[in-house]
């Protein structure tokens, strides 16, 4: 990608956690202007409170990390329908923006304290402490909100929170070809995944292409990860509207050898 003049424009300078430098575009990720509401969005009988921005059915770039995407509603419907893949377990969801799978997760264990929502901006997390709280008022066993930038200091984050049986991912890539996103994103994962047999990495993404698919496979295999496509027809029939307007696939990854994952 062309680097942008350096503080020009739209465009400004950031250091990531992981020393990076790289040139960002703010609006990509934050809206300046925090035009956020309040909705209830009803997964099943779950009920999440959810600040940030509503009112826009297709959302644009300009607003990812602070809209409820498509791709975060199939997921809290897939952890509804199969609401054992969060019992009794520790569960992460990586670049969670405002946070809607995560929620659910936690609204459906009976240890929500065992959940944690990351992303890699203050701004973002600040909206998800906001989330958390709202949804688990006066609980001081809510889910817990942090930081986190993928490939960036795993192991502090290890030692601070644990590893995870349940990692959750939300249109979390967009480009492997282009970004280079899914490296950083597949090295978190086998970091911070369990070692339990059925510890288990599900990831919603709109499939943009064929290659990209394979790519997501190719890279998860680098860090000893298996990948698995959930069917069709096991997809949550109450997400037929989005999945029939949108391009979603919910794929697994579990380690190939519990062993030797890297
Ligand atoms: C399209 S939004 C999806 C948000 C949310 N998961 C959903 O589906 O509604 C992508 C999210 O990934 C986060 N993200 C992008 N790159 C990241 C990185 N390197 N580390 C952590 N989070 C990242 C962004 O901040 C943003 O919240």
């Amino acid at each position: 990608m062309d680097d942008p003049a350096p503080e020009s424009g739209n465009f400004r300078r950031v250091k990531h956690t992981n020393q990076l430098e790289t040139y960002f575009y703010p609006g990509l990720f934050m809206d300046d202007h925090m035009n956020y509401t309040w909705k209830d969005v009803d997964i099943g009988h779950v009920q999440v409170k959810v600040h940030g921005r509503h009112g826009s059915e297709s959302a644009t770039y300009a607003e990812t990390g602070q809209v409820v995407w498509p791709a975060s509603v199939v997921l809290s419907h897939y952890l509804l329908q199969h609401s054992h893949l969060v019992q009794s377990r520790s569960v992460l969801e990586l670049g969670a923006g405002v946070g809607l799978p995560g929620l659910v997760a936690a609204k459906l264990t009976k240890e929500p304290s065992a959940v944690v929502l990351t992303d890699h901006t203050e701004v973002i997390l600040e909206l998800l402490q906001k989330n958390t709280e709202a949804n688990f008022t006066g609980d001081t066993d809510g889910p817990k909100a942090a930081l986190l930038n993928w490939g960036a200091d795993l192991e502090e984050f290890k030692k601070t929170h644990g590893t995870f049986d349940l990692i959750l991912g939300a249109d979390i890539i967009y480009w492997t070809e282009q970004e280079g996103m899914a490296e950083p994103l597949f090295q978190t994962v086998s970091t911070l995944l369990s070692k339990k047999a059925d510890a288990m990495f599900v990831l919603c993404h709109h499939n943009r292409s064929a290659q990209m698919s394979k790519s997501i496979r190719d890279i998860a295999g680098k860090f000893n990860l298996l990948c698995a496509e959930v069917t069709k027809e096991d997809l949550p029939a109450a997400c037929s509207d989005i999945l029939s307007n949108v391009s979603l696939q919910l794929l697994t990854f579990t380690a190939k050898d519990v062993d030797t994952i890297i």
